[in-house]
């Protein structure tokens, strides 16, 4: 049997936009160029729309965000970084690793700022844990590997995400990854010529991820690097398997001194090999998480016993094995 063959929309070319009638520039969308539909999505300074272009019929996540707002919480950089790496990523799509939500326009009124974004059909990978209660080892395997491809992909372009977290990974039409919400994200500077000693740490500042999946390193010194986005993978792959992330608490403080002094268990009967990649990612020294010495490829982490027998090159191609 012949393979299905694999038509996708999500990287065909962006919206053909008219021209202006000196033939300069495309046009620059406006919000009467779609129709808008439900709410998909809601952020605090923003709201997710479904939206089809009238032109073509196409579907988009358009992002809307509020101006006066935006200001008011002065959250412009966090604003502008969004859209940054978007177009970071949105211009280095990896055939392999297409597993992040493109923009393929943005335009404002004289309230609003819009991004038109890829519309991730099957919304959240949150409800799908949530529902099943917690993945199987062939589920747990098939989206740990598409989160450390797209890791991969991510850090090689010197982008952390800084908020890696279920509700942030979304699923498209064929159920492969689409990775979102990058107004946390961190664009690192370009290495130095003569190269220093360590990983390439960020500078100090206020940003604090979501309590449970947020590193001891941006709790203790406020500093981040690519080796967080590890420890909230270790998180992620350890909440597919038992349903609920490791560091749990009735508030955020009691959460963080967990982080700080490593205060989690496994319960009984979670995988052995997952086991063993987790404790081997959830690690507080953040130079000693597995991967952390590695280069562009997580080759470490990629040959850990549970990845074994994966494609990793061809995951964007296998049909993802069904959640129960
Ligand atoms: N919710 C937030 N962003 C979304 C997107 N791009 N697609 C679907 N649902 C979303």
């Amino acid at each position: 049997m012949t393979p299905p063959r694999v038509i996708d929309e999500r990287h065909s070319p962006p919206i053909p936009i008219p021209a202006t009638p000196n033939n300069q520039h495309p046009a620059k969308r406006t919000p009467k160029d779609f129709r808008f539909g439900k709410v998909i999505g809601e952020g605090s300074f923003s709201t997710v729309y479904l939206a089809k272009d009238i032109h073509t019929s196409r579907e988009y996540a358009i992002k809307v965000c509020d101006k006066r707002h935006i200001i008011r919480e002065k959250k412009t950089e966090y604003v502008k970084r969004e859209k940054e790496v978007l177009n970071i990523l949105s211009s280095n799509v990896k055939a392999t690793a297409p597993f992040f939500v493109k923009l393929y326009c943005t335009f404002q009124d004289m309230d609003r700022l819009y991004f038109v974004l890829s519309y991730a059909k099957n919304s959240e990978l949150l409800p799908y844990i949530n529902k099943v209660g917690s993945f199987d080892i062939t589920c747990t395997r098939f989206y740990s590997a598409e989160l450390l491809l797209a890791l991969e992909h991510l850090h090689s372009l010197g982008i952390i995400h800084r908020d890696l977290k279920p509700e942030n990974i979304l699923l498209d039409e064929r159920m492969h990854i689409l990775i979102t919400d990058f107004g946390s994200a961190k664009i690192l500077e370009t290495e130095p010529e003569i190269k220093e000693e360590g990983p390439q740490l960020e500078r100090r500042n206020s940003f604090v991820g979501t309590a449970q999946y947020v590193s001891p390193e941006l709790l203790t010194d406020k500093s981040a690097s690519k080796s967080s986005d590890l420890w909230a993978l270790g998180c992620i792959i350890y909440q597919m398997v038992s349903g609920l992330p490791p560091f749990r608490s009735r508030s955020e403080y009691l959460i963080f001194q967990k982080i700080l002094k490593l205060d989690y268990d496994f319960p009984d009967g979670f995988s052995q090999s997952v086991r063993d990649l987790v404790e081997k990612l959830v690690v507080l020294d953040s130079s000693q998480r597995l991967g952390a010495k590695d280069g562009d490829s997580y080759s470490s982490i990629r040959s850990h016993p549970f990845f074994s027998g994966v494609q990793f090159e061809t995951l964007y191609k296998q049909t993802p094995p069904q959640i129960y």
